[in-house]
């Protein structure tokens, strides 16, 4: 159960406080403050900073909700921060980045209703209490005013038990149809738990349970799918989170293809563990999560993932990743083995490589056969292609096409042939960097002496 901190008295405590917990968010909130009483107009911080606030986490987003006219508010605070400002109407709400790294949402106080399940809804100007009922879960609805005639500056709005609820580890949604008008809800949770320590109660598992019944993910949106899913591989623990969403019935849920289960964790653990080697060049964002999604997807036939694909509108290099990028991996394996190891010469295994890209060759290490033993070695397609990773694909040679030319060589296709001769004799550590001018003369020579032959 978290530990909650006392919400400090005032406006001012509450900046101090915020200025050691999150000092990226501080200097903004300070200033919508300052709008806000100059204006006249309640403001309060809502949602994920005050969580955050009571359990004495760091913030690095701000949302304020604006009992008034947003969209002056958000354009006066841009204003004043210097900073520009996306506006979105249909919405009531306005996004801004500030130069220390913190995104600040500025929304109209506002209520929603669902047209239809997992529809987008459609909104309306309404008061705090209403902006506070229409959220996910109630340690994400409590506020405190910035400036507000009714309340006291940073004094709590928690209408709906939020803080009980935080002190207790519970996430509660705050009416029955939560997950169904949102089920990204339900995945937000999943992180939620795992991040801050916290449990749907039982109700909330409940309300799960029908909506992987009711088959109400099939209605969300592709966009919203993949950003949300995306959100759940970005992750600090994705595997955890994962854990849980499927003990929740869920993964299948979000498409037939994301089955969740000890094959697919010992994957994630596999292809973690060498993104994490310092070798690799790191992934971050997107690359990162196409890597898990094809990890998670890697047995399933080409069909399902083609319709995986489909279904998530995924960007065309994950898309290609997931759909071709597993078969071109058991192509280029099937070739390695079928030479057989006596046949396997570095220079030969790296042309048999050279067409893979980086993500998949880290792919076929971490999961192609001969992966998993210790430290996967060469002469298993996992082995190659950790050396091929690691040693082979960086080779530079110390030597250009001009030292050949300074040698005698002609410009064209014999120079080419040369350097590529020298490169194999390099992957094959039959000569070192420090001998490669010295087998280009000896190359030079020999054909000389051919043609005057
Ligand atoms: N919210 C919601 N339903 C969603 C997404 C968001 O009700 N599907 C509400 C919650 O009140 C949430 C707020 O909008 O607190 C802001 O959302 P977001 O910034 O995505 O999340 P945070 O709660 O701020 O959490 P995080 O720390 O992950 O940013």
């Amino acid at each position: 159960m978290p530990d909650l901190t006392p919400l400090p008295s005032n406006l001012k405590a509450l900046l101090d406080r915020l200025a050691q917990l999150s000092p990226r968010v501080v200097e903004a909130t300070r200033i919508a403050g300052e709008l806000a009483r100059q204006l006249d107009m309640p403001v309060y911080l809502v949602g994920g900073v005050v969580r955050d606030l009571l359990l004495g986490r760091e913030s690095v987003d701000l949302d304020l909700v604006v009992d008034g006219d947003g969209a002056a508010f958000a354009r006066g605070l841009a204003d004043r921060l210097e900073v520009p400002l996306r506006l979105h109407p249909t919405f009531m709400t306005g996004e801004l980045s500030t130069p220390s790294g913190c995104r600040i949402d500025i929304a109209a106080a506002r209520g929603e209703t669902y047209p239809q399940p997992a529809s987008l809804p459609v909104v309306e100007r309404a008061a705090l209490t209403e902006d506070l009922r229409r959220r996910d879960f109630s340690v994400n609805a409590m506020a405190i005013p910035l400036f507000s005639r009714s309340h006291r500056p940073a004094e709590l709005v928690d209408l709906f038990s939020g803080h009980g609820d935080l002190a207790a580890g519970f996430l509660r949604v705050l009416h029955e149809r939560s997950f169904q008008d949102d089920p990204t809800r339900i995945l937000r949770a999943a992180r939620f738990e795992l991040r801050l320590g916290l449990r749907l109660d039982l109700a909330a598992e409940e309300l799960v349970a029908q909506v992987v019944a009711e088959a109400v993910f099939d209605r969300l949106s592709s966009g919203r799918l993949r950003q949300e899913l995306s959100l759940t591989l970005a992750s600090a623990n994705p595997s955890a989170t994962l854990d849980r969403l499927a003990a929740l019935g869920v993964t299948e849920s979000l498409h037939p293809a994301l089955q969740w289960g000890t094959a697919e964790q010992d994957r994630f653990l596999r292809l973690t563990r060498i993104l994490e080697r310092s070798e690799v060049e790191q992934r971050e964002g997107k690359g990162r999560v196409a890597l898990l999604l094809t990890a998670w997807v890697w047995d399933r036939p080409r069909s399902v993932r083609n319709d995986l694909a489909e279904r998530l509108q995924l960007p065309a290099g994950a898309r290609y990743l997931l759909v071709e990028g597993i078969g071109r991996i058991a192509e280029a394996s099937h070739g390695l083995l079928t030479l057989g190891p006596r046949n396997l010469a570095p220079r030969v295994v790296s042309e048999k490589l050279r067409h893979l890209s980086g993500d998949e060759l880290l792919l076929m290490h971490a999961l192609a056969e001969g992966a998993g033993r210790a430290d996967a070695v060469e002469p298993t397609p996992a082995g190659w292609a950790w050396r091929e990773i690691a040693e082979m694909r960086g080779l530079q040679l110390t030597i250009s096409g001009r030292d050949l030319l300074a040698i005698g060589f002609q410009p064209g296709r014999e120079l080419g042939r040369t350097l590529e001769e020298i490169r194999g004799a390099r992957l094959d550590r039959t000569i070192t960097a420090e001998e490669e001018l010295a087998m280009a003369r000896q190359i030079f020579e020999q054909s000389e002496e051919r043609r005057q032959e």
